[in-house]
């Protein structure tokens, strides 16, 4: 039976993440001042095994989990991790398994091991088709030409429809809204844009850094007519808008604007095992213990149902100026 929240919402999502590390340091994730040398990242005997998620991964889709969702830190920088995506794949009842990336390590090569071990699908981050812009925000002067090449990987490898998720931050790559969306009209890839939220403690977020999806919307619209589409699904986090002329369609994720707390049906599982019912929670639940104490798959049904059965989280729609900003988990522990 699937376990239903306080608020009426199923359990429908279920994002994996697979590694609390990462190649890049986005400004917005994780701030080379706080992720530097000296951090402490998850040591090998904490993260979950293979085994380990795909067990848990079969008990969630038995209580009407549809879609997961690899997320990192950076998922590729896990190894051989097309080895879980095959575990994944052949948990009877899932519908849907993708993968969020920053592209770096995408080979054609790595893209088709993917595909092969039956990843349906792939979203790209890319902030910026400028090397200055995307520079300053991965902050390893990560070029733009190998997050394309990966994109393209992606297509040839068949992992579509591609995504391509872009984070919007005041003063950094606003201008370069229209360029991304032009890049990729007509291509079939949707590029989708993010506006830029308060996850973990660390990023200094601020409103004016926010650019409201209103004027997203309103940037590109001014160079190519957009009409507004139906959601895919219920709980579908992003706006869609389709070009009037045909070439396609983009995305727009309002979390701070207008936020989807009311449709929210994802679950976040930690690398470490940690099950958050939402991406700003400040506490998980202890699934590895119940994992490696013995527990049946009947008991850890169980007791997710009760976790769930108790979900109350809204934060995007009850955040104010003055929410408490008590310690949240960090975006890098549950990728997004
Ligand atoms: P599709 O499956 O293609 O519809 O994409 P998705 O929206 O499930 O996944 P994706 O990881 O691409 O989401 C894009 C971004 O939206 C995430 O990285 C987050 O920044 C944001 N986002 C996703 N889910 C939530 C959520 O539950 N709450 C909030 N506040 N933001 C979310
Ligand atoms: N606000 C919005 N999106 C974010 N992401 C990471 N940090 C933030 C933030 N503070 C996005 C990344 C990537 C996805 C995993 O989450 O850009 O697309
Ligand atoms: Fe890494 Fe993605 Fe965070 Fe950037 S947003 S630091 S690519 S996990
Ligand atoms: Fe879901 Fe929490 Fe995001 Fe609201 S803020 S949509 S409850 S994850």
């Amino acid at each position: 039976m699937t376990p239903v929240d306080t608020l009426g919402r199923p359990l429908r999502d279920l994002r994996i993440s697979v590694t609390d590390r990462c190649n890049f340091r986005c400004v917005y994730c994780m701030p080379k001042e706080v992720f530097g040398r000296d951090f402490k990242f998850l040591d090998r005997s904490q993260i979950l095994t293979f085994e380990e998620i795909a067990r848990l991964a079969g008990v969630f889709v038995g209580l009407g989990v549809e879609k997961i969702r690899i997320t990192g830190g950076e998922p590729l920088v896990r190894r051989d991790i097309e080895e879980l995506v095959g575990q994944l794949s052949r948990v009877p009842g899932l519908h849907d398994l993708t993968l969020t990336t920053n592209g770096s390590l995408l080979s054609r090569a790595k893209a088709q091991a993917l595909s092969d071990a039956g990843l349906r699908r792939i979203t790209i981050s890319l902030d910026s088709l400028d090397d200055e812009v995307f520079r300053v925000m991965n902050d390893v002067k990560f070029p733009v030409s190998v997050v394309l090449d990966a994109i393209d990987s992606a297509l040839a490898a068949g992992l579509t429809p591609v995504k391509v998720d872009t984070v919007v931050r005041r003063g950094m790559n606003e201008a370069g809204i229209a360029d991304l969306a032009g890049r990729f009209r007509g291509t079939g890839v949707i590029v989708r844009f993010i506006e830029y939220m308060d996850v973990g403690n660390t990023n200094g977020w601020r409103m004016d850094d926010v650019v409201p999806a209103s004027e997203v919307v309103a940037r590109i619209a001014e160079r190519w007519p957009l009409e507004p589409v139906d959601a895919n699904y219920f709980g579908e986090v992003a706006e869609r808008w389709r070009y009037a002329d045909g070439a396609g369609e983009i995305g727009i994720i309002s979390s701070v604007t207008r936020p989807f707390c009311a449709s929210c049906t994802r679950a976040r599982l930690s690398a470490e095992g940690k099950l958050y019912t939402c991406l700003f929670a400040s506490k998980g639940e202890d699934l590895r213990a119940l994992l490696r104490g013995g527990a049946s798959d009947d008991a850890i049904a169980a007791r997710l149902s009760v976790v769930w059965g108790a979900r109350d989280d809204r934060y995007s729609e009850i955040r104010t100026s003055n929410t408490p900003r008590g310690p949240k988990v960090e975006m890098s522990h549950i990728g997004g």
